[in-house]
């Protein structure tokens, strides 16, 4: 079958090949699941894994297929198999266990290991194929009623995570009424987090820097939430316009931003990081007031990477609740497909040059 493939540690050797397809039996104890890949999403993990900053092939192999964003549908499954069945429209997750504590018991988003097995990313082949195998612990039902969006999930569960943490967090108060949020960031991840965050009755608003009207801004508007750019709005002035928030989610991807969140956080608030920032990027930060201002005002900040199958399955009751509330606004999101593994090529240049993509996928076969 054919695979989109890197060669890690070799900078732009993104290429298509020709592997083995791989067969329900690949997995221990009749438990396969045999999924016929439709549609991958693609976003700057790959990117990155493309330029060879990150990515490792699985033990015996010296490439990687790519892909962690996935869409699929059940093809076969072993005799041992009672939570899917062929036909059933599915999303894998992407980290696999390692060896600590939270691995065991499943949630092996939370690991202390050094060592990361996510498929499509670190030492386990991802989805950028026709087809993948894996065991039901890993492969999440996704409803018939939604297939054209399915390749959202995963991305929304960066977002589901850091989210439920928050509100686990927060329970340390007793009662946590939040009203007012903030988003960093007008993004994929920024936009999800919007719908999130609205989806659960928040005010919302949204920051990015590009000024309004464009796509996104009216993605945001168009669920009620407000959206500024910070060139018009530095973020601490959006504090004392919208403010103080009781939640902020971080998701630019410019680590300055972190410090400027934590001024424009309320009394009792969390502010949740996802921003993977690879870089060695140095500022200069008002320090002892950010300090004084977290101690006394009892405030929180927590990062968060990656998902277990519990956010995958809160994403999709999301997916379905936007869709009901906000019915098509997902839809606007996938701004680039592409149409066939063997346009990997434009694949990556969509994803490096577009200007105004959201969400860039490959669409693998016919939904
Ligand atoms: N933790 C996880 O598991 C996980 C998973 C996936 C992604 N991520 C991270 O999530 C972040 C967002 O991903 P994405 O795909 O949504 O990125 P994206 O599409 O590049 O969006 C970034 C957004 O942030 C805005 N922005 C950038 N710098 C800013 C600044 N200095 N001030 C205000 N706004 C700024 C951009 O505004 P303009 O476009 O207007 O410039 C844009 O709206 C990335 O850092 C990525 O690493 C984390």
């Amino acid at each position: 079958m054919k695979a989109i493939a890197v060669l890690p540690g070799k900078p732009n050797s993104m290429h298509l090949r020709e592997v083995p397809k791989p067969k329900v039996s690949d997995i221990p104890n009749g438990r396969g699941v045999l999924v016929k890949v439709l549609r991958v999403g693609v976003d700057g993990t790959d990117k990155e894994i493309n330029a060879a900053e990150y990515g490792a092939a699985p033990q015996g192999y010296d490439y990687l297929i790519t892909g962690h964003e996935s869409f699929g549908i059940v093809e076969e499954v072993g005799p041992n198999v009672v939570e899917l069945k062929p036909g059933d429209y599915v999303v894998a997750t992407v980290r696999r266990p390692g060896h600590s504590i939270y691995d065991q018991i499943g949630t092996y988003d939370m690991t202390t290991d050094d060592m990361y097995y996510e498929r499509g990313i670190n030492l386990r082949h991802g989805f950028l194929a026709e087809y993948y195998v894996d065991d039901p612990e890993y492969i999440v039902k996704f409803p018939r009623g939604l297939k054209e969006v399915g390749v959202l999930l995963e991305p929304t569960t960066v977002v589901e995570k850091g989210i439920a943490q928050a509100y686990e967090i927060q329970r340390r108060l007793r009662v946590w009424r939040p009203r007012r949020a903030a988003v960093m960031g007008a993004g994929t991840i920024g936009l999800l987090a919007t719908l999130a965050l609205r989806l659960r009755g928040l005010e919302v608003v949204t920051l990015g820097r590009t000024p309004k009207p464009y796509l996104n801004s009216e993605l945001i508007e168009a669920l009620g939430a407000r959206y500024e750019s910070t060139a018009d709005l530095p973020i601490v002035e959006s504090a004392k316009k919208y403010g103080p928030f009781d939640i902020i989610f971080e998701a630019t991807g410019a680590s300055a931003v972190v410090f400027e969140s934590m001024q424009a956080l309320g009394k009792n608030g969390v502010l949740v990081l996802s921003s993977v920032t690879g870089g060695n990027k140095s500022i200069e930060i008002p320090a002892d007031k950010i300090n004084l201002e977290f101690v006394l005002g009892n405030k929180v900040t927590v990062g968060t990477v990656n998902a277990n199958r519990e956010y995958f399955e809160m994403g999709v009751k999301d997916l379905a609740h936007a869709e009901a509330e906000y019915r098509g606004w997902l839809r606007r999101l996938l701004t680039h497909p592409v149409k066939g593994l063997e346009n990997y090529q434009e694949l990556l240049n969509k994803l490096t040059t577009a200007k105004g993509a959201i969400k860039v996928f490959c669409e693998v076969a016919e939904l």
